[in-house]
């Protein structure tokens, strides 16, 4: 039995657990999945401890994606971008960092929701680390234009000159949306968490905007609700790109790709 967990803090809400266990019985895998809690401050040490004691792979989460960066010796070009990793393999004495989170919200996106993202014109919000992870693998679908709205402008600034050599980003403020509408448009804030939503000005949805929140909920999140309220032409949370994100991990340890559908529809229910 191969040892995996995800590390977090706080860690005890985490879905993964569930997700990884109904993808090993799917496909057939022999792993074990377990929650590991990591004092700020200690993941290298935590991680040091699952390695020695034979631990196979770990899965990241806040607030330890930059530690986890900076843990692993070799990285995959999407987790150098991000700058981020949330996959960690532990395999011949070498640490592969990886980072899936970009993956998972377009293959949620493209094939789920089966809405392409090449030659659409996509709008972020936020400019955190939760953008910082997807900005790559975006720009690999070739979107007609990236634009990145940011609260604090700077912040947009910076990501678009760290991603410009993977394509065009555009970086504004809120008030420049004004008069503007966009095809997609992903909600990578922190506001849904709080009840709240980014200060977008009205007209930016159209009846074919994709409204995508990165924060899952068992009801609309403020942004959603909005997004509704505007008539934009469908709405999605996150929840597929968790079950996306942790299939592509699954299959960077097992080499297989596990179904996702049927553990998206469980965890619906789940949360309901
Ligand atoms: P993470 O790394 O998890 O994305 P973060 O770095 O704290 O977390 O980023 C949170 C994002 O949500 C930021 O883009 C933040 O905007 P600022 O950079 O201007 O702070 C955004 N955010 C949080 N609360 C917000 C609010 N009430 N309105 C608009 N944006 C908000």
């Amino acid at each position: 039995t191969d040892r995996y967990a995800v590390i977090g803090n706080p860690i005890s809400h985490s879905q993964s657990p569930f997700i990884h266990q109904e993808f090993a019985q799917a496909t057939g895998q022999d792993i074990r999945y377990e929650k590991l809690f990591a004092d700020i401050g200690k993941f290298k040490e935590v991680v040091d401890a699952f390695v020695a004691d034979g631990g196979k792979g770990l899965n990241i989460t806040l607030p330890f994606k930059s530690d986890a960066f900076r843990y692993a010796s070799e990285l995959t070009e999407r987790a150098r971008a991000a700058e981020a990793v949330n996959t960690l393999t532990f395999r011949d004495g070498k640490v592969y960092g990886d980072n899936t989170d970009g993956v998972g919200l377009v293959r949620d996106i493209v094939e789920n929701l089966d809405y392409p993202i090449g030659g659409q014109r996509v709008l972020i919000l936020g400019a955190g680390g939760a953008v910082r992870g997807v900005l790559e693998p975006i720009l690999e679908q070739k979107p007609a234009s990236l634009t990145i709205a940011n609260r604090t402008v700077i912040k947009a600034e910076a990501l678009a000159h760290h991603f410009a050599r993977y394509g065009k980003v555009e970086a504004v403020g809120y008030d420049a949306l004004d008069g503007r509408s966009f095809d997609i448009i992903i909600n990578a804030t922190s506001t849904s968490l709080n009840n709240e939503m980014p200060p977008l000005p009205h007209g930016v949805f159209t009846p074919r905007t994709l409204a995508y929140d990165m924060v899952y909920s068992s009801g609309l999140t403020p942004f959603l609700q909005r997004a509704q309220g505007e008539n934009a032409g469908m709405l999605a949370d996150g929840l597929g790109m968790l079950v996306e994100q942790a299939a592509e991990s699954f299959a960077i340890w097992r080499g297989v790709e596990p179904e996702t559908r049927k553990v998206t529809n469980m965890l619906r229910e789940v949360l309901a």
